[in-house]
């Protein structure tokens, strides 16, 4: 046949190429964070949402915990209502950790990840977890 040979490597080759993506992440998904959810307050809730959208609270959540700290300290504000106007304490103890029991398989997860160590735990109480 008239330059098959040429014809199937190419076939190959874009193969290859195409499947790139799929191949070079093999290796790669054990390192990535895997924040776990499974915790018996949310394992209990009907809608299973954060206090704000996911995405948001991956970006945002530092920031939210230092509005929420200042507000909740210097104004005495503890009432903080979400862009569905629910209603959450503003609180890391009450609210976010009574949710994410699981800091080591949780806020650990990802701080590991990325090396940083909130201080907050040096005076806030961290929840009680049966180490695994
Ligand atoms: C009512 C229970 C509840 C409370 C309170 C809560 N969370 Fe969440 N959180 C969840 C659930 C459920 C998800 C997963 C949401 C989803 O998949 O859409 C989540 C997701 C997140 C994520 C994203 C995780 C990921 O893998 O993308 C972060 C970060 C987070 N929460 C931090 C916090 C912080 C910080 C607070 C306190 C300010 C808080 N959460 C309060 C239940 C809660
Ligand atoms: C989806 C991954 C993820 C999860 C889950 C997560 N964090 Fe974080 N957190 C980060 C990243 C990334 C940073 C660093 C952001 C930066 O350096 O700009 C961070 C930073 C912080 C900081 C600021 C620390 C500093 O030194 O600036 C606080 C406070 C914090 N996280 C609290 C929490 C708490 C509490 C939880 C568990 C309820 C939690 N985070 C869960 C990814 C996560
Ligand atoms: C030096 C001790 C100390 C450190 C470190 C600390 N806090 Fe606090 N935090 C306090 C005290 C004291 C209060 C006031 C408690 C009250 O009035 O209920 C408070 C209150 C708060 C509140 C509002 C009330 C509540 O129940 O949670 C938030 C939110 C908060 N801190 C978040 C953080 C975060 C996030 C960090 C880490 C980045 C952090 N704090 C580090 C001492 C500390």
């Amino acid at each position: 046949m008239y330059n098959s040979g040429k014809v199937i490597m190419g076939i190959i080759i874009f193969l290859l190429f195409v499947a790139f993506p799929f191949y070079y992440n093999i290796g790669r998904v054990i390192a990535t964070p895997d924040p776990s959810l499974d915790t018996p307050v949310i394992n209990e809730l009907v809608e299973k949402k954060c206090v704000e959208p996911r995405e948001f609270m991956r970006v945002e959540h530092m920031t939210m915990l230092n509005d929420w700290k200042d507000s909740a300290i210097r104004d005495g504000r503890r009432a903080y209502i979400n862009t569905e106007g629910k209603l959450f304490e503003k609180s890391l103890q009450n609210t976010c950790m009574r949710c994410h029991s699981n800091k080591e398989r949780f806020c650990n997860e990802c701080h590991t990840y990325v090396a940083v160590k909130p201080y907050c735990w040096t005076c806030h109480i961290e929840p009680k977890e049966k180490k695994l």
